[in-house]
């Protein structure tokens, strides 16, 4: 049924018709569809099954497509973009009429961020529109970080850019610019402090954001039991029907399978890795996936945040 391969040509036809591609970015396999066209961009939420209230990013390849999807921007955002694009930062700005409704699910806000991918910016080049698109997983499940990835979950799209695996591994920072600075939506590879170097961090709390999926407590979830390491839940289970993500080697006795995330403690080597182990996991025949911890420094808070929401039960 799906084909995947690595003909952009194609799969930049299949965009202009209106058609569903998985393409690669830096960060993760997105789900895309010609964001000026609401037909195109209404059955990505029908195959994600993600609800109609969480609103999607839109892919640009050159700076200057900005201008024509927001209203206003002023020069703390061009700086932003000098310094940060093409690369893992979304940016949350208000939206031109030219942006459908649905991309934002009503909100008068677009977020937008250019990929820093060759193959991601060379379809959105000959597509000739910005492209919309969440990550490539069914709503709520792990996030995919190679083409395999992606056709495991969504079996029905319409066509899989196929660009190997991907180099960031974990989705992109978004922030939203107040006039204090810029808050942080979504912690990413693109950390606070980088982002100092351009802005102030506003760190006033603003209840009239709008609660993006991304940080509702459950997201990337494997379809096994996950729990994150401590000396308590160490003790009550069955390590030999478990399987580890390993950081620091330290836990890995008596587990059934394990998986060292990262070398040298790393945390950019394990944003890499991590949801490509957290597949690994759920496909091999453990009964429960446990995390190790890692330190919620720089990007180890971009890597807690996904797991805490992966491992989160009620
Ligand atoms: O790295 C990434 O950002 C990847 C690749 C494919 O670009 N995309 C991605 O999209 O992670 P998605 O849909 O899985 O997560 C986007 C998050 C959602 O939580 C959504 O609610 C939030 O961005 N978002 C999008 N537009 C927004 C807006 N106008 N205001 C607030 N949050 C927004
Ligand atoms: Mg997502």
């Amino acid at each position: 049924m799906h084909k995947t391969g690595s003909n952009i040509e194609l799969a930049a036809d299949y965009i202009r018709a209106g058609k569903l591609v998985a393409f690669p970015t830096e960060t993760v396999y997105g789900l895309g569809a010609d964001a000026l066209n609401p037909l195109a961009v209404a059955r990505i939420f029908e195959l994600k099954e993600r609800p109609s209230f969480d609103p999607l990013i839109v892919h640009v390849a050159d700076k200057k497509d900005l201008d024509k999807l927001i209203t206003a921007a002023d020069e703390r955002v061009y700086r932003l973009i000098d310094k940060f694009w093409p690369g893992p930062l979304t940016i949350i700005l208000p939206k031109s009429d030219i942006v459908p409704d649905i991309v934002t699910s009503g909100l008068t806000t677009v977020g937008i961020r250019m990929p820093d991918n060759e193959i991601a910016l060379e379809l959105i080049q000959k597509a000739g529109c910005p492209i919309a698109a969440p990550s490539a997983n069914k709503f709520g499940r792990i996030s995919p970080t190679s083409a395999g990835h992606v056709k495991k979950q969504l079996p029905d799209v319409d066509y899989i850019l196929d660009g190997g695996s991907t180099t960031v591994g974990i989705e992109s920072t978004i922030i939203a610019i107040s006039g204090r600075g810029f808050q942080i939506l979504r912690n990413g590879i693109i950390t606070r402090e980088e982002l100092e170097e351009v802005l102030p961090f506003d760190d006033e709390i603003r209840t009239e954001n709008v609660v993006a999926p991304g940080m509702l407590k459950s997201h990337y979830s494997p379809s096994k039991m996950m729990v994150i390491a401590n000396a308590v839940n160490l003790k009550g289970i069955d390590k030999s029907r478990a399987g580890l993500l390993s950081f620091s080697g330290k836990l890995e006795g008596g587990f059934g399978k394990v998986v060292r995330v990262s070398v040298n403690e790393e945390l950019k080597a394990y944003a890499v890795n991590m949801f490509a182990a957290m597949h690994d996991l759920e496909e091999s025949d453990v009964d429960l996936i446990v995390a190790e911890p890692v330190p919620e420094t720089g990007i180890g808070m971009a890597i807690m945040d996904r797991l805490k929401k992966a491992a989160y039960r009620l």
